[in-house]
């Protein structure tokens, strides 16, 4: 990212206030501005800081683009990070732009002629003498004058991602606004447009977050299971951060928390299709990739078709649950597994039994049943009762366990893990005559 914005900064302050540097450098400090009002817009070489001096909003240039965004940065971070851009898809051609609140209280970025809007907060409520203030978390928020209740805000960049999920972000639905916040990554390592990628949560059945290209999936995170995405073992909670997933009457969503400050996290779609966690180490003053998805062939969507599980500990990785067999044979043993596995025996319904499976990804559940009221025998019954349920387990794993979630479609997108990675019980139906087998066919 080029300097240039920072430069134009210093030079127009010094043109403007120079005398005053030398005269009264106490004043100077009175520059620093967090906030935006219907008086005072933000002009090109500008910049607001958040109080604590955590980010900064201004104007910046990816390197030689020639076109200019305003966005949201680490203020302490010399390598420019940026986490937010407001007009990711119609820059400026220039530097001359003017970030303001208009008549109607709302945020608007307008060109240097200073006729033509590029950008807006479109918070359609029409309320007078708002700010707008960029806070310590990195939120960009519009409010009433006097008015800091979070509840109350008109607008916020939260409410409007980018390509990052900061530390109290909400990747997930909210009733009331009909948003359903997530992220998409940038078109390449210097332009922000929309890119071809996006993560996004599906609240249908058990929450599940997906990463795509365009409209395919490429990778499933795996249903929340009141821990974690079941398909990210690797999400424990540390000292350093914790993972949630937030269920109300209004609101599903996924976000996490940093307990120390000076430490920085971030989760990202990068433009090169990858979900990516980074830490920002202080004392090193790196950026380290601390977790990444897909990281191997298991993480490919449905890599093993219907009923098959994945397991990078085996090779080729596609095994059949037990009672299947490949679907297509040859495809199958050249060792792609897409078709994945078919039944062998059919199941008469009444007699069949169920096998757990250890250490699993839960199977793809937009279509599941959930009843988080039910525990696990009552749900062995239901599953047992309904014909077409495939398997069952646990919604929520927390303590020792409750809720039930039900299987009625095929099973999807499974994964095996080593008792040291994690991974839970998933229980699978098979004909009473593979009840007892050993639980894989290979
Ligand atoms: C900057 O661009 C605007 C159009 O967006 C134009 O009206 C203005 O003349 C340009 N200013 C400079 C200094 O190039
Ligand atoms: C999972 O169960 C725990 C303990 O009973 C509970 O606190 C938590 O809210 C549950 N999570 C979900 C997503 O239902
Ligand atoms: C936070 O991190 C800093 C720098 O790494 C460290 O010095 C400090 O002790 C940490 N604070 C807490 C509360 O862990
Ligand atoms: C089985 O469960 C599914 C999902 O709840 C439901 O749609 C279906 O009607 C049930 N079938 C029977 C026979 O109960």
């Amino acid at each position: 990212m080029s300097n240039t914005a920072g430069h134009r900064h210093c030079y127009r302050l010094c043109s403007t206030y120079c005398f005053l540097i030398l005269v009264a450098p106490t004043l100077t400090a009175a520059l620093v501005l967090d906030s935006i009002t219907p008086t005072q817009p933000l002009a090109g070489g500008d910049t607001l800081v958040s109080s604590g001096a955590l980010f900064e909003l201004g104007f910046f240039t990816p390197e030689n683009s020639g076109r200019w965004y305003v966005g949201i940065w680490y203020k302490e971070i010399e390598e420019k990070t940026v986490v937010w851009v407001a007009n990711r898809d119609t820059p400026l051609i220039n530097a001359t732009g003017v970030l303001k609140i208009g008549e109607d209280g709302n945020l608007y970025l307008v060109d240097g002629g200073g006729n033509n809007t590029i950008w807006s907060s479109e918070n359609r409520q029409g309320t007078r003498n708002t700010v707008a203030e960029l806070l310590d978390s990195g939120n960009f928020v519009l409010r009433r004058e006097n008015d800091r209740e979070e509840e109350d805000y008109l607008w916020q960049s939260f409410d409007h991602p980018t390509d990052t999920l900061l530390p109290g972000m909400k990747l997930g639905w909210d009733s009331k606004t009909g948003l359903n916040r997530y992220i998409s990554s940038w078109k390449s390592a210097t332009d922000p447009a929309k890119g071809d990628f996006s993560f996004k949560l599906d609240v249908n059945g058990l929450p599940e977050a997906f990463l795509r290209k365009k409209d395919d999936i490429i990778y499933g995170s795996g249903a929340w299971n009141g821990i974690r995405f079941s398909g990210v073992p690797e999400m424990k909670p540390t000292d350093v951060i914790t993972f949630s997933f937030v269920t109300t009457k209004d609101e599903n969503y996924y976000t996490f928390e940093l307990h120390n400050r000076t430490i920085f996290s971030k989760l990202q779609v990068s433009h090169s299709g990858y979900l990516e966690r980074y830490m920002w180490i202080p004392t090193n003053r790196i950026w380290n990739k601390f977790w990444y998805a897909p990281a191997d062939q298991c993480d490919n969507y449905k890599e093993c078709g219907p009923y098959g599980i994945c397991d990078t500990d085996i090779s080729p990785v596609c095994k059949c649950l037990v009672g299947f067999e490949p679907r297509n044979k040859q495809a199958w043993d050249l060792r792609d597994g897409r078709d994945g596995c078919v039944r062998v025996h059919d199941l008469n319904c009444e007699n069949d039994g169920f096998l757990p499976l250890n250490y699993m990804k839960l199977p793809e559940s937009s279509r599941a049943f959930v009843d988080t009221a039910v525990g696990l025998d009552e749900c062995m019954a239901m599953c047992k009762r309904n014909c077409s349920c495939t398997a069952y387990t646990n919604s929520n794993i927390t303590g020792g366990g409750s809720g039930c979630v039900m299987w009625t479609t095929e099973l999807l997108d499974m994964r095996q893990y080593t008792a040291a990675e994690g991974g839970q019980v998933l229980y699978v139906r098979v004909a009473a005559s593979d009840v007892g087998t050993f639980p894989f066919s290979f």
